[in-house]
This record gives structure tokens, C-alpha cells and sequence, in this order.
């Protein structure tokens, strides 16, 4: 898992056969890494980019979009006049993005500005191979059942932590998914047909027609699994690095980053076109 490219400057023109390649890499390495972008790279470039991978979907923390193109996201601990910039600590647990929609992400992507001196690594993991990995009579066990999600960490509900998901405003809470969400607990990716374990971490609270406690069990022992060390892969940021994860195969987790030192990085979550399949 995980793959580096060279020789792409998304300040330049990419042409259809050379972005086909670049998907066809994100697919089967799950996350790929375009290191030291130019500074010059706008925000337009950076959406065009992630916009051939889907449709941007703005982030319901509606505070921290750029201020001129709304579909980025700045993640930063950065303070200006005592207020902050942007999204600080989001996003320090496992998780997919946007599982508590029905259409959830497709592609994430990372534009990484300021990088603090330590820390700020991203972590993946991958769930098409630990799905691979599951004896034959788990696989036969879970294979068609159907997940519960809510917007949040199941795992930290605490609302001073610092690895809850970002608190939501009235009018926030109205704009995100109140519903439960259903999703297949093993999905076929959209584009290869691949199986792998689905957000067995971070917004599943349940399955359906299971004891609360029975499915939750059930999530905890393949969430364990599935982000055991051997499937992992830790992306650590250069000024200028972009990044893009694929959110039907991978679980992610940011790590929590020294307040003393900043880090800003521009966000865009692309939406699949249709609900996961299993
Ligand atoms: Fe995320």
C-alpha cells in the first residue's frame, strides 16, 4: 500500500492518459503522494485536480472553508486574531470519510502548506487486504451484513477530547445527516470490484438486526484487525506534498500534532456517484 509519484506538476495541464494512470495507481495502491508540489500551485489547480476523481463536497464545518473556494477544507492549528484558521486536530481516530452519508467520499485529497517540525503524519490502513486476510468462516459471516452510522467517533464521545469529531454548530447539525446510515459492512469497490471491510471504525455504532453490544463486539475485533501495523502505511508531509487516499479501501487516522508548531493543509472530499455496494 501506498505508492509515491514523480513527475507530475499539478500546475500544469494533466492529460487524460496521464490522470487515467494516476487513478488507475490510486486504486491499487490505495494512497498515492505527489511530493513538493510548487508553491504556486492555486487553489483552482488543486481543484481541477481533485475534481476528476468526483464531484468536491463541502464540509459541513462550514467556519473553516477557504475563503474564496469553499469545496477546500483548511485543516490548520494556526491562530489569527485569537481565532483559529482552520480545522485543528480533525479526524485523530480510524476512520472513512463522510460515512455518515448515504454517498460517502470517493477520493480525499491533501495540499500540505505548513509543516509543523514534529508530527502531523497521517495513518492508513489497508481493508481490502485485511478483508483478504479473514479466515473463509468470518468472510461467510459478514459478508451481507449492514452497518449503523452516525456523524462522530463511537469511540470518544467526550465532548472536551481532542479526537472527537468537530463539534457542530444548530445550524450545522441541521445541514449534516441526522439519519442512520446504512452501508454494507463489506463493500465492492467501485471502480476494480474488490472486496474490503467498510468503516469498521469511526461512524459505525452497530449492525443491523444484531444486539447492540453483539455488533459493536463484532466492529472493535475487525476494526482490530484491520488496522493492525502490518496493514498500515504513514505518510509524513513535506512543504508542498499532495496526497490522495481512497476512502472504499483504506481507513485513516490523523495523529494529534504539537500546538507550538503550525501546520496548515488545504483539504477537498470528493463523493462517490452512487451508494456502496456490497
Ligand atoms: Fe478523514
Amino acid at each position: 500500500m501506498g505508492a509515491e509519484l514523480f513527475g507530475v506538476d499539478l500546475t500544469q495541464p494533466l492529460g487524460d492518459a496521464t490522470f487515467a494512470e494516476i487513478r488507475e495507481t490510486l486504486h491499487r495502491h490505495h494512497v498515492i503522494v505527489l511530493r513538493g508540489q510548487p508553491a504556486s500551485l492555486s487553489p483552482e489547480r488543486f481543484l481541477d485536480f481533485a475534481g476528476r476523481f468526483g464531484r468536491p463536497e463541502p464540509h459541513v464545518l462550514d467556519q473553516f472553508h477557504h475563503p474564496t473556494h469553499p469545496d477546500i477544507l483548511i485543516l490548520s492549528n494556526v491562530q489569527k486574531d485569537g481565532k483559529p484558521i482552520g480545522l485543528a486536530d480533525g479526524g485523530t481516530y480510524w476512520h472513512t470519510d463522510y460515512s455518515y452519508f448515504d454517498v460517502p467520499a470517493r477520493a480525499t485529497l491533501l495540499y500540505s502548506i505548513q509543516v509543523p517540525k514534529v508530527g502531523g503524519d497521517t495513518l492508513f490502513s489497508d481493508q481490502e487486504q485485511a478483508y483478504a486476510d479473514l479466515p473463509e468462516a468470518t468472510k461467510r459471516r459478514i459478508d451481507g451484513l449492514v452497518t449503523l452510522n452516525l456523524y462522530g467517533n463511537r469511540d470518544d464521545l467526550a465532548p472536551e477530547s481532542r479526537t472527537i469529531a468537530y463539534p457542530l454548530t444548530e445550524d450545522q447539525k441541521a445541514k449534516r445527516s441526522i439519519a442512520v446510515i446504512r452501508h454494507p459492512l463489506v463493500r465492492r469497490h467501485p471502480h476494480t470490484g474488490r472486496k474490503a471491510l467498510y468503516s469498521v471504525s469511526g461512524t459505525s455504532f452497530a449492525i443491523e438486526g444484531m444486539p447492540d453490544d453483539e455488533g459493536l463486539a463484532l466492529l472493535r475485533e475487525l476494526a482490530e484487525h484491520s488496522t493492525q501495523p502490518r496493514y498500515q502505511y504513514r505518510v509524513s508531509y513535506g512543504v508542498g506534498d499532495v496526497v490522495a487516499w481512497d476512502n472504499a479501501s483504506v481507513l485513516h487516522s490523523a495523529t494529534l500534532t504539537d500546538p507550538r508548531y503550525a501546520r496548515t493543509l488545504w483539504r477537498v472530499t470528493t463523493k462517490e456517484v452512487q451508494r456502496p455496494v456490497a
